[in-house]
């Protein structure tokens, strides 16, 4: 129970490794919002873990603004935060990305994370403690070719959480990253660009531990890094890349 007592918001908590964080969360203890665009599949993720659903686009500011009043509301303190709600587009070449599609990818996985902060850092800061997990990706490390303007939106989530770290150290509010390599969620596909074993086994021959990421690696990672366990840990971009980095 190492999240005993504890808050938690997940954004994009409804699917995948969100899904996963979640289960995890709860199983230690804490009390999970699952914050999503998609009502149906938040509710039933809520219904397993005996969370709250909560309807949010991260890309939206009025719709960042109601969440934080109705956590107030609710619960009145928030430890954790975990900005993993996050798409991408399809594996092409960088100038055949539109630009509908590049402004979608920063206002989703960029500036929802600056959203967050601006309604739950002055919270937080007013109490003094608190932790924050950006899920960013392996592709802010290691770009693969094709998914040029989504690496790029990772390596900003990755500077932005050593930056939002070393403002709120004195305030108490650790903030730190991880990052994924290629995980069995709903999102690979669109990776992959093609879900083929030929694709499959391309990507796997990038990862030394031989496998795909899951949920569950990211659930115990992100439960380590929120819990005060990591009390001397902030702004780290931790891989959960079966070695894809080194
Ligand atoms: N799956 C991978 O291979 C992989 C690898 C590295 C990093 N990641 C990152 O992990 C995170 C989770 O990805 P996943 O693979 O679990 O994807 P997923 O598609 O399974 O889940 C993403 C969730 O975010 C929600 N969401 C999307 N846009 C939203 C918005 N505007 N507001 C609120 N919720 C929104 C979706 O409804 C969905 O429930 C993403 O940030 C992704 O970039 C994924």
């Amino acid at each position: 129970m190492r999240l005993q007592g504890k808050t938690a918001i997940v954004t994009g908590g409804a699917s995948g490794f969100g899904a996963g964080i979640v289960r995890k969360f709860a199983a230690e203890g804490a009390r999970v919002m699952v914050a999503d665009v998609n009502d149906d599949l938040a509710r039933e993720m809520a219904a397993e873990v005996d969370g709250i659903a909560h309807h949010v686009d991260v890309s939206s500011s009025d719709s960042v603004a109601q969440m934080a009043r109705a956590v107030h509301e609710l619960w009145g303190q928030m430890d954790i935060i975990v900005n993993n709600a996050g798409i991408t587009h399809l594996p092409k070449p960088m100038e055949e990305v539109d630009e509908g599609e590049f402004d979608r990818i920063f206002a989703v996985n960029a500036k929802s994370v600056y959203l967050m902060a601006r309604y739950f850092v002055p919270s937080m800061k007013a109490a003094g403690k608190g932790a924050i997990l950006n899920v960013a990706s392996t592709a802010g490390l290691s770009p693969r070719p094709n998914l040029n303007w989504y690496n790029a939106s990772k390596g900003w989530m990755i500077t932005a959480t050593k930056a939002m770290a070393v403002e709120l150290a004195p305030h108490g509010v650790r903030v730190n990253a991880i990052c994924p390599v290629a995980g069995e969620t709903p999102l690979l596909s669109s990776f992959m660009g093609e879900d083929t074993p030929e694709m499959r086994a391309k990507f796997l021959a990038t990862i030394p531990l031989g496998r795909f990421s899951t949920p569950e690696d990211m659930g115990n990672a992100a439960c380590f890094l929120c819990s005060d366990e990591a009390s001397m840990v902030t702004g780290v971009a931790m891989e959960v890349d079966g070695g894809r980095c080194i």
